[in-house]
């Protein structure tokens, strides 16, 4: 950035030598400012310039929520919002799911390319033979209460497997990276299944290794007493079909959480968990459970439009809607809804809540007051539905997203690692409060 003129009598810039640049004028005192683009942005610290006088600290930029500020460059994950794209590593979602297995996009994710044969293989035999959890593991998750809610026991175990694996804290060590990449990625099914498992009293069901990766979950959830569970395959897909779709979205609120705390360089199990924590809230993963909560409450497809008025008038919030990128048909949910059919299919069930959904999406999409605001579904949307489907109970479906997360968390903190311009996090706060104030003794107060 270069200041142009000092105090100049039209305060605007004599000259703008480049072309890529932003000219700004202070008002305040007149003068002129020349800032570089780059990449479509300008710097925030090139504004530090800009005071009324030496003793100013000099300008901040002000961004609640982040919705303009990039925080870091990143080769993952792109989406364009108002065309509803998402690509990985440059591949469209649409082709990864069609084609592809969730861990090949989990190798693709972390790695940067889609594995060969010879990769594949290796990655793969990994990422099975180390789901198995320390057994301390075991007896931590057993502490819980019968009704602990599965997501705040996953933060917690996931937070707890840094205490297993010391060793972590050594990020700059390439070995050590990538072996949390892998246990992370691996263990995350079991602590959800053990999890699961736990709310319902039930045994916890240990990994096999003959199956898939979304089959031996099915089996750590599901497995009774027979010697050996067999997913059904259809529903092994559908689930695989699901991880691809939830593996990574880019600077979300729980990615943006784990390349925070992980700028602190904690191991990588403390900032998975921060990542874990950010998903759990009802405005980013927990959303899947409030839509499931919402169609139960709307109960009827007659209810719809009353339901509709409700949230018109800011008395309800109508959960698997709205993005704070997608200003379209968020990809992920066009997926998911066309699996659903298939997974009911092969379920046997019937949803009570597949029609209302539909309607409700429906007669959403035909109001003013949802295309205005360009609030369409989320991924949260139809996945419920599914989750429900399968079996799995309300207070577990955001352990499901958990999950396929955990390789776009981690591909996202090893980047962050990587990155010359790493710092530790630290925004800037506009101070509101008193300043100066006298003490007030304890017999005063
Ligand atoms: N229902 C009703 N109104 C909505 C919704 C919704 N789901 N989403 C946004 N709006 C309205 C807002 O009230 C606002 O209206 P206004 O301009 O008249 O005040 C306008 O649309 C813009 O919304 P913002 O809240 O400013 O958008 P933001 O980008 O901050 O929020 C978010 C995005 C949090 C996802 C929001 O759309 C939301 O709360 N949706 C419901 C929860 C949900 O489904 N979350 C899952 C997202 S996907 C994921 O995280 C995996």
């Amino acid at each position: 950035m270069s200041e142009q003129s000092h105090g100049a009598e039209s305060g605007k810039a004599s000259t703008v030598e480049d072309n890529n640049s932003l000219t700004v004028t202070d008002n305040r005192t007149g003068k002129t400012y020349n800032i570089e683009i780059k990449d479509d942005t300008v710097r925030a610290m090139d504004f530090r310039q800009i005071k009324v006088n030496d003793d100013d600290f000099g300008l901040m930029t002000y961004d609640p929520g982040y919705t303009n500020t990039a925080s870091c460059r990143s080769a993952i994950t792109y989406i364009d919002g108002e065309k509803g794209i998402l690509q990985h590593r440059g591949i469209p979602i649409e082709e990864l799911c069609e084609k592809s297995s969730y861990l090949e996009v989990a190798y693709l994710l972390n790695f940067g390319h889609l594995p060969n044969e010879k990769e594949l293989g290796e990655w793969v035999y990994q990422i099975t033979h180390h789901t198995y959890v320390h057994e301390n593991i075991k007896s931590f998750m057993q502490g819980f209460r019968h009704d602990a809610h599965p997501m705040g026991m996953l933060l917690a175990s996931v937070g707890a497997l840094s205490t297993f694996y010391p060793e972590a804290k050594d990020i700059d060590d390439e070995w050590q990276r990538w072996v949390s990449t892998i246990r992370l990625i691996a263990k995350m099914p079991t602590l959800a299944a053990f999890a699961y498992r736990h709310s319902l009293g039930l045994p916890y069901v240990y990994p096999d290794n003959d199956l898939s990766y979304p089959g031996n979950y099915l089996s750590m959830l599901f497995k009774m007493a027979e010697p050996k569970y067999e997913p059904d395959p259809r529903l092994e897909k559908a689930l695989d079909t699901l991880f691809i779709l939830h593996a990574d979205h880019e600077q979300n609120c729980s990615a943006a959480a784990v390349r925070v705390v992980g700028s602190s360089r904690v191991d990588p199990y403390s900032a998975i968990a921060a990542g874990v924590a950010g998903l759990y809230g009802p405005l980013h993963g927990g959303a899947n459970v409030d839509v499931l909560r919402m169609l139960q409450k709307i109960g009827k497809v007659e209810n719809i439009p009353d339901f509709l008025e409700q949230v018109k008038q800011r008395k309800e919030l109508l959960y698997g809607f709205g993005h704070r990128v997608y200003k379209n048909y968020d990809p992920r949910a066009r997926i998911i809804r066309s699996h659903v059919d298939e997974v009911l299919e092969a379920t046997g069930k019937q949803s009570p809540w597949l029609d209302i959904a539909i309607e409700l999406e429906k007669q959403a999409l035909d109001d003013e007051y949802f295309t205005s605001r360009k609030l369409y579904p989320n991924v949260d949307f139809y996945s419920g539905i599914i989750y429900e489907a399968l079996g799995i109970p309300t207070d577990a479906f955001t352990v499901m997203f958990a999950i396929p997360r955990t390789s776009g968390w981690i591909a996202q903190w090893n980047e962050m690692l990587h990155d010359p311009e790493l710092k530790i996090a630290r925004p800037r706060q506009i101070y509101t409060g008193e300043r100066d104030k006298e003490y007030t003794p304890m017999s005063e107060r």
